[in-house]
């Protein structure tokens, strides 16, 4: 199998497993329990919590486990609004996760006034719009640290420096970021900050927001007073085993890693561009996770790709659809400008941690070879543009 998919998750770290594995045999006891098996489990837990809050430069208090990005999204928009009852303006981008931009619809619902600041052709936000938003009402900025589709790495730094003007929170979903490039809570100047343990090898189920000491907000989630009393329910105790684990082996060698993968992508992309006539790439050529390529191969469904790739054992996404049931074209194509019709033949490939030089000299055996093949069927105009 080639996967090339780590942009939707990454397979769990079989290190990571193993401490799991060694976890749930183990240590079944609940960490709010005050006996021996209890207080075990518990300081598996803070080992954990310690890994994470130092891989973001924070501390252990301000790390917040939740049930995944998705909820630690939620958690972070929907609980700084409820601690600022007085406020009622909401700043985000047009290109977040579903994560944030579904909150942000939810909290409009609610009478939030909700500001989509636009961004460019490679998915860059528009640092003067972002500006002229901002208003002594504004609870909360939520902008994301990387693109999930293009990998755009926005300027988390400078828009900390606009919020700090009017003292206004920061938000931002780092999901895509962490373990791919540095990620500290005091150079990006965030009060709030997500991430999520799938897509760091780490297992499914498990996030964490992480909380500025002193930054109000208020729990999404009430009930027996874990977390700080920010997050209530019995902790997902192998799971954060798991994830303190995966951030761990980041620590060991996301550096080398990353370098590698890096040269696998850049490998990939100059292959794709030399083999596939009317590949249209899209994203920044810097300022992006490298790992991430996005490609329009003009006159095509990216289904049809994907499935003629998935025939061969390789996975790709497609960029089209917000996720697999939706028939919509993909926000974040459309924010960049791109028009239906060629987001429509997007693919995403992404790669990871466990992609080897043979897997993309295969996928560039493969993939012209298929793209060839579906034009020939489908009437290709070969001066599409
Ligand atoms: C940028 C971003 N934010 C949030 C999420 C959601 O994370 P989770 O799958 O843990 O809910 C994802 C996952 O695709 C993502 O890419």
């Amino acid at each position: 199998m080639i996967y090339l998919d780590n942009n939707a998750t990454t397979p769990l770290d079989p290190r990571v497993c193993d401490k799991m594995t060694w976890f749930l045999k183990e240590h079944f006891g609940n960490p709010s329990s005050l006996y021996p098996i209890g207080r075990d489990a518990k300081e598996l837990v803070t080992e954990a919590r310690e890994i994470i809050a130092a891989a973001l430069g924070a501390s252990r208090s301000e790390i917040i486990f939740t049930g995944s990005g998705t909820e630690s999204d939620n958690f972070a928009i929907r609980g700084v609004f409820d601690a600022f009852p007085d406020k009622d303006e909401l700043i985000t981008s047009s290109i977040e996760h579903p994560a944030v931009i579904e909150t942000a619809g939810y909290l409009e619902k609610k009478g939030v006034k909700v500001t989509y600041v636009p961004v460019d052709s490679a998915g860059r936000i528009d640092l003067s719009a972002l500006r002229s938003a901002l208003s002594p009402r504004t609870a909360l900025i939520s902008v994301m640290h990387a693109n999930n589709e293009i990998g755009t790495i926005q300027p988390i730094g400078e828009i900390s420096r606009i919020a700090k003007e009017t003292g206004t929170l920061l938000h931002t979903d780092a999901v895509q970021s962490f373990g791919k490039i540095p990620v500290n809570v005091d150079e990006l100047g965030v009060d709030l900050l997500t991430i999520s343990a799938h897509k760091v090898y780490g297992p499914k189920g498990v996030g964490a927001l992480y909380i500025r000491k002193g930054t109000r907000i208020q729990p999404l989630i009430f009930g027996g007073h874990q977390e700080r009393q920010l997050r209530s329910g019995t902790e997902n105790t192998a799971g954060i085993v798991g994830f303190g684990e995966a951030v761990r082996i980041l620590g060991e060698q996301s550096k080398t890693d990353n370098i590698r993968i890096g040269k696998l992508a850049a490998r990939l992309k100059q292959g794709i561009e030399a083999s596939i006539p009317k590949a249209k790439f899209s994203g920044p050529e810097v300022d992006r996770v490298k790992s991430t390529l996005n490609y329009s191969i003009l006159g095509l469904e990216a289904e049809a790709i994907l499935l003629a790739l998935a025939t061969k054992d390789i996975y790709v996404s497609t960029g089209s659809a917000c996720s697999e049931d939706s028939e919509e074209v993909s926000h974040v194509l459309s924010a960049i400008g791109m028009a239906p019709q060629f987001a429509r033949s997007t693919l995403r490939i992404s790669l990871g941690r466990f992609n080897t030089e043979e897997d993309v000299e295969i996928v560039l055996q493969e993939l012209p070879e298929i793209v060839r093949k579906l034009r020939e069927i489908s009437s290709f105009d070969p001066d599409l543009d």
